[in-house]
């Protein structure tokens, strides 16, 4: 093939545990909902900032400090991140990734999430608590849109990884990873029931 595909952007999904994720995400979820009821700086916060929903992103982020819960998911989580960053060719010997901020968000029927990235981290990511039925999923957007200019539109038989835009879907037990600087949404919640999430960035040092 004359033409080969460069500089890739990289998402990264796998199951948080092989075995026993349905019992942690109860557990999980349990806390999230107790949180909500405990933390009224965060829904204050949420009202103007997160409309119809919840989350502790500007009250209770740093979670895995203060629950045994919250710590443990994040030993599990920092071993994907580890994988992440070594498909990513980085180079961290002799280097430490730190977990700095675990936040939770609970998205009720019309509650939504729009663009936006993850300053001052380099892998962010989220862990899927509950996601019922029809909720919507995880939305990135091509890194590269703001310098398409005069690129025409794409085909409509057009192969995934040139469009514009791929959605994950959210399931439950999932983790998806990606580069903090790659923009992402959540589109409304038209579904008559809570979608949870634990959303978390990561540094080096
Ligand atoms: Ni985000």
């Amino acid at each position: 093939m004359p033409t080969r595909a460069w500089f890739p952007t990289f998402i990264y999904q796998e199951p948080l545990l092989k075995t026993g994720l349905e019992r942690f995400n109860t557990e999980l979820a349990g806390e999230c909902r107790q949180l909500r009821d405990y933390d009224s700086a965060g829904r204050r916060w949420s009202l103007k900032n997160y409309p119809g929903g919840y989350t502790s992103y500007a009250s209770l982020n740093q979670l895995h400090k203060f629950s045994s819960t919250f710590e443990g998911l994040e030993r599990k989580l920092t071993k994907h991140v580890r994988s992440f960053t070594t498909q990513l060719d980085m180079d961290l010997r002799g280097r430490k990734i730190h977990l700095t901020d675990l936040w939770v968000n609970i998205m009720p029927e019309n509650a939504a999430h729009s663009l936006h990235l993850h300053p001052l981290s380099f892998i962010s990511g989220t862990y899927y608590v509950a996601t019922p039925h029809g909720c919507p999923g995880l939305k990135f957007e091509d890194p590269r849109l703001s310098k398409f200019m005069a690129a025409p539109p794409k085909t409509t038989q057009a192969r995934a990884a040139n469009r514009p835009h791929i959605t994950y879907p959210a399931k439950a037990g999932q983790v998806i990873l990606f580069e903090s600087w790659l923009r992402h949404e959540v589109a409304a919640n038209r579904i008559a029931a809570e979608r949870i999430s634990i959303s978390f960035n990561y540094n080096w040092s």
